[in-house]
């Protein structure tokens, strides 16, 4: 949640800060806002509630003078609504210093009533208003050094924060802090940048430092300095940016969802890439790691939302390959209910961002009751991995659009070349099994460019018819079930409909009583080759739901006739091994949600509300 950026070095920082904005801008969206110490060691200000379109015209039409260091912010509101007084920058020390910030700061009220009884005024309702106050006062207090005075400052913040701050008195240099939020710094030849992630400025540099929690970054354009919250030097670690600027770019397509859909294939390709070795799973990043696998009993998944699915498509795999007992727990549920977790417990989190708060606390919660860690995770230089034993990246580069797509199949991916390698090691899956997977598994990314080829334009056609729907239903049996939960919960957050995804034998015990005529129901249906039983089962339910009026849409094995005579549509996937069905039967569906919410006319890069990147609890 909230975008930052910062930016100091010999160029105009206003235009660097709002591209960086831009590529932040999912992070979310209710109102933006950039603070540049001008030539004359002036502080321009501008903030505006909108998307940040609205602070870009703005700008365009009044522009600030020029400055070398800057620093820009992409809002979504958590204290205050989203009004231009309450979008950040937020100034203090007589309107010198800037602050933006991303988090929440638990204790802002018992400090806002001291500072407000000692005469502080206050110009928003914001909780960062709070910490700009603070630092302006413990700057003025120790005589003007703005990295001591961060550190008095942070020293009396609770709760989560990335703030970062400009004063007018020290041109070319952006100090930060960071606890519980993401914040990396991007290393370029006489400039310097800072972001909540590299996206902020890969168009700028590949060469990139994380910073670790509780510390505090300096940056000036020859150099950067890093200590923690009691002023002792931290040593940082380098990496480089696989992702390149143009892969966060919209290109021709017409939203990022549409491209981010259309790169399915490519996910699933690149997370396998580099990871078979002679047509065994070898992952190179557990290398030298298999006393994380023999000594478990248990495997815990954590995630939230789609990311969960994917998880719960996930124990498929790691029972039956691995041998071992797996739960999949929302993450923000797990560590409030005393799990009983211990040694022998290997916690695996799944997180696109890297930096869910609810995950990235039940993975803190994890180590400290003696859990092992494993992170999925898609974005480099992210905490979440930084706090896990072992790490295995999603290679499905940076996505874009708010609801997630291609990072779903990665994850899935993650979770299947993870499953076949525990496997392997604890001894549950012999060498020629696990051979014949790994082929089904590189056949994917194929059968998913048929499915994107020969089905998108008939389902954005019906989904187009169907823009007047008020609510939606899904089915799924065994994997087809955290499938039904996806496409629900896809077409709820980018189309505004009304959705559930069902175990479709859960049906008859409840949510049959919702069927009345008309009522759209999409049923996952199973291969008759692979899966009879199952498959005679789903038809079964296809009927109790058809006699009931229901209109029906079945994603459905190609050549599988015995849906027709109960189908009202059917969708088709190529004939796969069962639980490779998910990676393809979800692909129809996130093609419809984007289909009907481009009838409905809104816009699916960016819903109501949201954020991609949770960073609060
Ligand atoms: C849905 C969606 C969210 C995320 C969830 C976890 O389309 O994008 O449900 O999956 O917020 O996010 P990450 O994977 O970044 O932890």
């Amino acid at each position: 949640m909230c975008g930052i950026v910062g930016y100091v070095g010999p160029r105009d920082s206003e235009g660097i800060l709002i591209a960086g904005l831009a590529r932040l801008e999912y992070r979310g969206y209710d109102s933006a806002g950039v603070a540049v110490i001008d030539g004359s060691g002036g502080l321009g200000l501008r903030k505006r509630a909108g998307k940040l379109k609205v602070l870009r015209d703005d700008l365009a039409e009044h522009p600030l003078a020029g400055g070398t260091t800057g620093i820009g912010h992409t809002r979504w509101a958590t204290h205050g609504g989203p009004t231009d007084a309450n979008a950040h920058p937020h100034l203090a020390d007589d309107d010198k210093l800037a602050v933006i910030h991303n988090g929440i700061i638990e204790n802002f009220s018992e400090l806002k009533t001291d500072l407000l009884a000692s005469g502080a005024t206050f110009r928003s309702e914001t909780d960062t208003e709070v910490a700009a106050v603070l630092l302006g006062r413990e700057y003025r207090a120790n005589g003007g050094d703005l990295v001591e005075a961060f550190r008095a400052t942070v020293a009396r913040l609770e709760g989560a924060f990335t703030l970062l701050a400009v004063h007018e008195d020290h041109p070319g240099l952006v100090v930060g802090a960071r606890r519980n939020s993401p914040l990396v710094i991007g290393l370029g030849e006489g400039e310097n940048f800072l972001g909540s992630d590299v996206a902020a400025f890969v168009e700028h540099t590949r060469k990139a430092l994380a910073i670790g929690q509780d510390e505090i970054v300096a940056i000036t354009p020859g150099g950067v300095e890093v200590t923690d919250f009691h002023g002792d030097a931290v040593t940082v670690e380098p990496f480089e940016v696989t992702w390149d600027a143009a892969a966060a770019e919209k290109g021709g397509w017409s939203s990022f969802m549409a491209k981010e859909v259309s790169e399915e294939p490519e996910a699933v390709a690149n997370t396998i890439r580099g990871r078979i070795r002679d047509g065994e799973v070898a992952i190179p990043e557990l290398d030298g790691l298999d006393e994380l696998f023999t000594g478990l009993s248990r495997i815990i998944v954590i995630a939230c939302g789609t990311a969960a699915y994917a998880g719960m498509v996930g124990m498929y795999a790691l029972e039956q390959w691995a041998r071992v007992p797996v739960d999949v727990e929302l993450a923000h549920e797990f560590r409030y209910r005393d799990p009983v977790i211990g040694p022998d417990t290997l916690v695996v989190s799944i997180s696109q961002s890297g930096e869910t708060m609810d995950t990235l606390m039940a993975v803190k919660y994890a180590r400290e009751r003696g859990a092992r860690t494993l992170s999925i995770c898609n974005t480099q230089g992210a905490t979440i991995p930084r706090e896990s034993d072992a790490i295995i990246y999603t290679h499905a580069g940076p996505e874009v659009a708010v609801a997630s797509t291609k990072a779903f199949v990665a994850q899935i991916t993650a979770l299947y070349l993870l499953a076949l390698h525990v496997g392997r090691v604890r001894g549950a899956l012999g060498a020629t099994e696990a051979a014949q997977q790994v082929l089904e598994l590189e056949e994917v990314p194929e059968k998913i460019r048929w499915v994107l080829e020969t089905q998108q334009s008939r389902i954005e056609e019906f989904a187009g018819w169907m823009a007047d729907t008020r609510s939606v239903l899904f089915l799924g049996r065994h994997v087809g079930y955290p499938i039904a939960l996806e496409g629900a919960l896809k077409l709820k957050e980018i189309s505004y409909i009304h959705a559930e995804g069902f175990a479709a034998g859960e049906l008859k015990h409840g949510p049959i009583a919702l069927i009345e005529p008309g009522q759209p129901v999409f049923v996952l249906v199973p291969s008759p080759r692979e899966s009879p039983l199952l498959h005679a089962k789903v038809v079964s339910n296809i009927q109790e739901i058809q006699a009931r009026g229901a209109r029906v849409i079945v994603v459905a094995e190609e050549g599988d006739a015995a849906v027709l005579p109960f189908a009202d549509e059917v969708l088709r996937i190529p004939l796969a091994a069962p639980l490779f069905e998910p990676l393809l039967a979800v692909v129809p569906l996130h093609i419809f949600a984007m289909g009907l919410a481009t009838a409905k006319g809104l816009d699916v890069d960016q819903p109501r509300n949201l954020a991609k990147s949770v960073t609060v609890e």
